[in-house]
């Protein structure tokens, strides 16, 4: 399996047979290394409704045909824009061709960001995928919460995807805490640099994440990890 940081909270997942976004935020992220009419996707999963994670959910799903898979209100709001869904929420695991998603619980916001005001959109989550053997942790936005240390006591992490931005998410103090309680065999930072709000030093937090023996990877935008 091979993940792509496309910059802030947005990856694409290769597997033996297919591509998979989460959070496909591309326009307006100065980061993104492709344009959202560029990117290839079977299925986008999205954490939140927040416009830096639901992004170009929209425009990837109408013009690829990707399964787009999001918490049930998300999904509604979703559905009504012509995009095929399959809603899911906390808790909740199902086994889709392209590879197994569960959602888990994040503490944050989840209102859609829509030219008429904000929607109702939920619970935020965070995302469990596995394919190919590998089960990876995408947190999407939220604080530290000690449960962290039952997601990864259920499902054993090859990768845990963490944010380091703080103001709006964990800031480095509380994502090292949380790559402890999680004990993945690697950590990759996320959402942090895209904004000056969120700028974060992400090399000394794979250092400090390393210090507690634990793999941890610098990922730039455009750049992949294979686990
Ligand atoms: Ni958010
Ligand atoms: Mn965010």
């Amino acid at each position: 399996m091979k993940v792509t940081f496309l910059g802030h909270a947005a990856v694409s997942i290769t597997t033996n047979s297919h591509t998979i976004l989460i959070d496909p935020f591309l326009t307006g992220n100065a980061l993104a290394p492709v344009k959202a009419d560029e990117v290839h996707a079977d299925a986008i999963l999205v954490t939140h409704g927040h416009g830096d994670h639901l992004g170009d959910t929209v425009a990837i799903a109408k013009r690829t045909g990707a399964l787009v898979v999001a918490c049930a209100e998300l999904s509604g709001w979703l559905k009504q824009q012509g995009v095929s869904v399959h809603a899911m929420h906390l808790g909740g695991a199902h086994e889709f061709p392209f590879g197994w998603v569960k959602f888990t619980l994040a503490f944050h916001g989840a209102g859609i960001d829509t030219p008429q005001g904000m929607v109702y959109g939920g619970n935020p989550v965070g995302i469990l995928f596995r394919a190919d053997g590998k089960t990876i942790y995408h947190a999407g936005d939220t604080a530290l919460f000690s449960d962290m240390k039952l997601i990864s006591q259920r499902h054993p992490l090859d990768l845990a995807m963490l944010p380091i931005g703080d103001n709006y998410t964990m800031g480095p103090d509380d994502a090292l805490y949380a790559a402890e309680l999680l004990a993945p065999k690697a950590v990759m930072p996320i959402h942090y640099d895209t904004f000056e709000l969120i700028r974060q030093d992400a090399h000394a937090f794979v250092q400090e994440v390393r210090a507690k023996g634990i793999q941890a990877y610098e990922v730039k935008p455009g750049e992949s990890v294979k686990i």
